[in-house]
């Protein structure tokens, strides 16, 4: 019972390793975002959000509300507004595949 279980775990784990998205390459515009929300998306002043772990819908969401003004916000609504659709997925993507508690500066 115990062995064919861990028969069952063994397997799966190469499987899930396999589903596990690769880290995708650091965005044109990643540069803009260090200052405050660092290259591994750890917020670097207490008011400066974390994004590392994110979801990137939600990520895209929110950058497109800022560039619309439904969400206002003195720095990211000015930064939003020069980001495309394409910088703002490449962006999210970015923060979303970094480890929710840091470690990958
Ligand atoms: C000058 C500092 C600063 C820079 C530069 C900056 N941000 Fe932000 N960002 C913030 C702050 C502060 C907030 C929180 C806004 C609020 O309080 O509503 C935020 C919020 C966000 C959010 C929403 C987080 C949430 O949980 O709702 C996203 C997504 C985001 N930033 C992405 C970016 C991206 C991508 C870049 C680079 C293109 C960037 N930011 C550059 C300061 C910055």
């Amino acid at each position: 019972m115990i062995l064919a279980a861990a028969g069952t775990l063994a397997a799966a784990v190469p499987a899930f390793a396999q589903a596990q998205q690769p880290a995708p390459d650091p965005p044109a515009k990643l540069s803009t975002c260090l200052p405050c929300h660092g290259r591994d998306g750890i917020g670097t002043s207490p008011l400066n959000p974390n994004l590392a772990g994110q979801k990137a819908l939600y990520m895209v969401k929110q950058l497109k509300a800022f560039k619309s003004g439904e969400r206002r916000h003195d720095q990211m609504s000015l930064i939003a507004a020069d980001l495309t659709a394409e910088d703002m997925e490449a962006l999210s993507d970015w923060y979303a595949a970094q480890p929710a508690g840091g470690g990958n500066p």
